[in-house]
């Protein structure tokens, strides 16, 4: 995992100066009258490395859907990259997002090669690529990308014979081969044991950093969070109840915060 990274950059870069995810005053419902996001708001720079951490049932992969355009919200303003997110965001918009989601999305039945393949197509809409016509330079980012998550012996291998961290790997290798600012990962670590999900986090981390990716990840880790999040945000009931850097939180303002005694 020690390859450059610069040939695989993107070519687009946000101004420092505008944050990379705004959302002002957001409220979503699934049903009329049960609110499950209440009032959200949150300014995340360019750049920034934030863990969403909260209760079960708090709004957390509401809200990731919602980022990653896949859940359409009645109230409130989002701006991701600068653009407005109004309805479906329009293919330029939606490359630019790279959302894992705690699932991962892969196709079992098809290589971790094909899986990471198929992240090509959000940068060729207009494909009606058939596995196996895709062009050797995209094969060959492909493999490079799979060399890199040190995956290249597995390239060959479907993926439900591949192991739990294995498959995270494949999954952010096709969210990468997609070439997005953004990378939106819900609980994607969370079936690793703390070691393993450390080190996928760690990887990202420094691709994050080496790329000037923005990341978002729901964590439930608090030491996950201190050792990898630059700031955390603890949504509770669809409200955002606290904010800061992520070394403030200690433990036992955690702890309170979780118990409802802040
Ligand atoms: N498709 C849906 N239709 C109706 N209600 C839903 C739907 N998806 C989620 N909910 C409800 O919305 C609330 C928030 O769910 P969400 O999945 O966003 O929580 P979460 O913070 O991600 O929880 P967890 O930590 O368990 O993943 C919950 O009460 C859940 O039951
Ligand atoms: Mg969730």
């Amino acid at each position: 995992m020690t390859q450059p990274l610069a040939a695989l950059r993107s070519e687009e870069t946000l101004a420092l100066s505008t944050p990379a995810v705004a959302v002002e005053d957001l409220w979503f419902a699934y049903r009329e009258g049960k609110w499950i996001l209440q009032g959200v708001n949150l300014q995340i720079p360019a750049g920034g490395f934030w863990a969403i951490m909260g209760p079960s049932g708090a709004g957390k992969t509401t809200l990731m859907r919602i980022l990653a355009g896949l859940l359409p919200f009645p109230r409130g303003q989002v701006d991701l990259l600068g653009h407005p997110l109004q309805g479906k965001p329009d293919p330029a918009l939606r490359r630019m997002i790279g959302y894992i989601p705690q699932q991962l999305g892969l196709v079992r039945g098809l290589t971790a090669l094909e899986n990471v393949l198929l992240g090509s197509l959000a940068r060729h809409p207009g494909w009606r690529t058939a596995l196996g016509f895709f062009p050797r330079a995209e094969i060959e980012r492909a493999i490079a990308l799979l060399e890199l998550l040190d995956l290249a012996d597995r390239a060959d291998e479907k993926v439900f014979r591949l192991s739990g961290g294995e498959r995270q790997r494949v999954a952010i290798a096709r969210t990468l081969m997609q070439d997005p600012q953004l990378i939106l990962a819900d609980e994607f670590v969370s079936d690793l044991d703390l070691p393993r999900a450390a080190q996928v986090l760690a990887f990202v981390h420094r691709l994050a950093r080496e790329r000037g990716l923005t990341v978002i990840l729901n964590l439930h880790e608090l030491q996950l969070v201190q050792e990898f999040a630059d700031h955390v945000v603890i949504l509770k009931a669809g409200q955002v109840v606290f904010e800061s850097p992520a070394l403030d939180l200690t433990w036992p303002l955690f702890r309170e915060i979780m118990e409802g005694k802040r």
